[in-house]
């Protein structure tokens, strides 16, 4: 049998306490869940690397451990985006400049985009509400993504990452609260790293 080699993936440190209304054993919990994430990313490209190497393309191993590729990379990145915007109390969310510009000209005013984003969110079912960038023309546009793959719209830039599974709140908040927790999610969010990430 191959040795397993070290996957290409390290798990990012996330120094994140005293959010405000989202517990620190909330996020305890959740980096464990990120965790996760990062280990099975690596741990499906070694096997499906060991299972080609053995001349097991199209095996039903090679094709399910394939299929789990596009969860597990996804549900790494996106968990990245949602930690690294976050820090307590946030900072106060620009008034003017690239990304009030930008969703002005795609949502018509902040306001709109945020009741949109905050619409998103609160839709049922578990998933993530993601505001993503399109790189070709820049236009802004807020998505509901269920399992971590599937709507993504290929080759777009998360902007905001907003996870509402209930690991996310349920610690903290009642299923029915979801409201308040996306609304704590807001007070966190260091706009300046959201802004960061636009496109130039
Ligand atoms: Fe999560």
């Amino acid at each position: 049998m191959a040795m397993l080699a070290q996957g290409p993936y390290t798990r990012k440190d996330f120094n994140i306490s005293g959010l405000k209304g989202i517990s620190d054993t909330t996020i305890q919990v959740h980096l464990g869940l990120y965790a996760g994430y990062v280990a099975n990313t690596n741990t499906l490209n070694e096997r499906i690397r060991d299972l080609t190497q053995q001349g097991k393309i199209g095996s039903p191993d090679w094709a399910e451990l394939t299929r789990r590729l596009g969860f597990e990379y996804d549900g790494m990145i996106l968990h990245e985006y949602y930690f690294s915007q976050l820090k307590p109390g946030g900072t106060p969310m620009p008034t003017s400049g690239a990304l009030v510009d930008h969703l002005n000209k795609s949502f018509g005013s902040v306001d709109a985009w945020q009741s949109d984003f905050k619409g998103v969110g609160g839709m049922r079912g578990v998933g993530w509400a993601i505001l993503f960038q399109d790189p070709s023309t820049g236009w802004l546009s807020n998505h509901w993504i269920t399992l971590h793959q599937d709507g993504v719209p290929a080759g777009y830039k998360p902007i905001l990452i907003l996870d509402v599974w209930e690991h996310a709140f349920l610690l903290d908040y009642k299923p029915a609260e979801r409201p308040k927790y996306i609304q704590a999610f807001l007070d966190n969010v260091d706009w300046g790293v959201v802004e960061g990430r636009l496109l130039k």
